[in-house]
This record gives structure tokens, C-alpha cells and sequence, in this order.
């Protein structure tokens, strides 16, 4: 798959994807990372032959989206964002009318439902209607609906995007067979850092319609070099000001160790090689100049800080720039207690 240069202008707005180049190679597990609105559904829609590109070039499996489209959709399965499933029939039911679609039937359809309800767990829920499933059961079998045909290429547009953890695992235990055994290439799209990390070879972190960082997760973890030490600062029980987080700021980047001080939601992400080292050091600095410090905690590099580094805001935290300090201190607010930091 080799995407060059790719633009989506919708009507209205900005463009949802600005000139984006990638690569994926044939059995590879490839993660598009981004939060909200970063223009991963508009990529996978472009790609899977659903919506029209403004300019670029896109090939999948060796074909062209615009000449080929018929040859990539006999290559390609799709799970959507919106399940599409309908409800009034049975999970079986489901995957017949779907291998219908694909133009199978007779005893080769018959078996691949039974092994594909086998493969995502839904035997003995084959029968019920898909009204009465629950959301993750509904995933699992949208899933399973994908993989009718023996599709050579998967896409997955937020498989897991609000599944309980356990349902969440079965579902990435589910693409790492059908990766590794099978040797599916699969192009996954998440806004979650640990699936992007447990799951993909190799992944694009994408912004505003922009690819941000690109590589391998280890790579990208890497190129942080650094432990990240987390830290809100108080002003008596609410959040301090914008001021004095700046003045915090100022002082952290003096400490000798310390390569980078960001802001990220409501407090400071301190960078240095050896984060332990350094939290002594900044509760001695920060105390020195009468900065008190309300939650502090210590992490490894993750690819969270990758997104927060190339962007300067984190994942989780869309939007946080926008909050006025008025706002942040009517949050509520635990003194002392440990942040979470991912
Ligand atoms: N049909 C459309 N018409 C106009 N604008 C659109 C359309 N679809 C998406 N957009 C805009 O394009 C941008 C990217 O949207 P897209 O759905 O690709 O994001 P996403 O990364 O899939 O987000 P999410 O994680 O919320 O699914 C957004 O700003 C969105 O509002
Ligand atoms: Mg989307």
C-alpha cells in the first residue's frame, strides 16, 4: 500500500487530510494514531475505495484507487466506524447475508460462518438477534463480518473506540492471529496510545490532517530518550495560575538534567534522562521559590509523549489550551492525590 501526498478538501473547512505520504508493507500490522476529528476516517475511507480523494496518489495490494477501484474491494475487508450490522437479524444471519454480498454460498459459506462465529467467540450467540447484543459483542461480530471473503487486507476504522477492557483484549488477541497466522496486513486506526503500542509494527501519529511522527513504536519512544516527570503545581487546594505554572517552568529548565519542561493539561511535563533522579531536585527548586507542588509521578516514555513533544498538547486532553484558568479551578480537584498520568 503506498499513499503519496494525499488531500481531502470537504466542502466546508479546512482540509480533513493535508497532503499525507505513507507506506504499508504486505503483512504488516500498520496503526494510524490520532485523536478526534485528526482525519483517520477520511484516510481509510479514501483508501478503501468509499469516497473520492481531492489529489495524491493511493495504490493498495498494487492497485490504483481510481483505475482499479473493483480489484481493491475483491483484496480489501472493511470494518467501519459505525457498525453496520443489522439489527433484526441473527449474528449468523449477519455473516450469510454478508457472504451473499461477496457472492458465496452453499457449504463453503456455511463453514466459513461457523469458523468465523469460532474466531470471535459468538457461538452460542449465533442464533440471537443482534438487537439484544451487547456493544462488544456487536464489534466482534462487525469484525467477523470483515473477514467473510478471506480479504488479504483488513481495515479497521476504531475497533475497540468504547469496549470494556476485557472485550477490548479478545478483540486484539483476534487481529494478532489473523496478523501473524494468517499474515493479514492489517491498517488499524485508534485513539488509543496502548493498542497502537501492544498491536503495530510500525504506525503514523496524524493531527489535524497531518502526519505528526512516523515509525515503529520503539523508534518513536526512542526519539524521546528521556523519562517524563508529571507535575501539577497547587495555589491552597485549587490548581495554581498560568503564571505561576510559567514561572514553574522557568525555574525546572534550569536544573541541570532536565532537557525539556512542557506544559501538558494542567501542569508541567518536566523531560531528563533519569526521571527518579530529577524529582528530588525539582521539589527542592520549586519549594525554594515558594511553588507547592500538588501531584507529581514519574514515567517512562510512552507514545503519548511522542504526540505531546511533535504537537504540544496530549492525546487525552484535546482541546486543553482552550480552558481558561477560571475554568480549571472549578474542576474538581484532590490535593495531594497521585496524578494519572496515562
Ligand atoms: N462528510 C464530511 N463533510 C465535511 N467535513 C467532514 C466530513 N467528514 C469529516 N469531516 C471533517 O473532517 C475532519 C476529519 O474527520 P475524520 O472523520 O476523518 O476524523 P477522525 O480522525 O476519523 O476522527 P474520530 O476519531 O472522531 O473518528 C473533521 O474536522 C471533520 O469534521
Ligand atoms: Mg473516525
Amino acid at each position: 500500500m503506498v499513499v503519496k501526498d494525499l488531500v481531502k478538501k470537504y466542502s466546508e473547512g479546512p482540509p480533513a487530510v493535508q497532503g499525507i505520504s505513507f507506506d504499508v508493507r504486505a503483512g504488516e500490522f500498520f496503526g494510524f494514531l490520532g485523536p478526534n476529528g485528526a482525519g483517520k476516517s477520511t484516510t481509510i475511507k479514501i483508501l478503501t475505495t468509499l469516497m473520492p480523494k481531492s489529489s495524491g496518489s493511493v495504490s493498495v495490494g498494487g492497485f490504483d484507487v481510481d483505475k482499479e477501484a473493483h480489484r481493491i474491494r475483491k483484496l480489501i475487508g472493511v470494518q467501519s466506524q459505525e457498525t453496520a450490522l443489522d439489527l433484526d437479524l441473527t449474528g449468523q444471519e449477519n455473516l450469510m447475508l454478508q457472504g451473499h454480498l461477496q457472492r458465496m454460498g452453499g457449504q463453503v459459506l456455511e463453514k466459513r460462518v461457523n469458523e468465523l462465529l469460532g474466531l470471535v467467540g459468538l457461538e452460542d450467540a449465533a442464533g440471537k438477534r443482534v438487537a439484544f447484543y451487547s456493544g462488544g459483542m456487536k464489534k466482534r461480530l462487525d469484525l467477523a463480518t470483515s473477514l467473510i471473503h478471506s480479504p488479504k487486507i483488513l481495515f479497521l476504522d476504531e475497533p475497540t473506540t468504547g469496549l470494556d477492557p476485557q472485550s477490548r483484549s479478545a478483540i486484539w488477541s483476534y487481529l494478532k492471529r489473523l496478523n501473524k497466522e494468517d499474515g493479514i496486513t492489517i491498517f488499524l486506526t485508534t485513539q488509543y496510545l496502548e493498542e497502537a503500542d501492544k498491536l503495530c509494527d510500525r504506525l503514523s501519529i496524524v493531527d489535524h490532517g497531518q502526519i505528526v511522527a512516523q515509525g515503529t513504536p520503539e523508534e518513536m519512544k526512542r526519539e524521546i530518550a528521556a523519562d517524563a516527570v508529571s507535575l501539577t503545581i497547587a495555589d491552597g487546594l485549587d490548581l495554581a495560575s498560568d503564571n505561576a505554572l510559567s514561572e514553574a517552568r522557568q525555574i525546572l529548565r534550569r536544573i541541570v538534567g532536565v532537557t525539556d519542561v512542557i506544559y501538558s493539561g494542567n501542569g508541567l511535563t518536566v523531560y531528563g534522562k533519569n526521571g527518579a533522579f530529577l524529582v528530588p531536585e525539582i521539589v527542592r527548586a520549586l519549594d525554594n521559590a515558594q511553588l507547592k507542588i500538588a501531584t507529581i509521578s514519574v514515567s517512562t516514555p510512552t507514545l503519548d509523549d511522542v504526540f505531546l513533544k511533535h504537537t504540544g498538547r496530549s492525546i487525552r486532553s484535546e482541546g486543553h489550551k482552550e480552558i481558561s484558568v477560571e475554568q480549571k479551578k472549578k474542576r474538581p480537584f484532590f490535593f495531594g492525590r497521585k496524578q494519572e498520568v496515562r
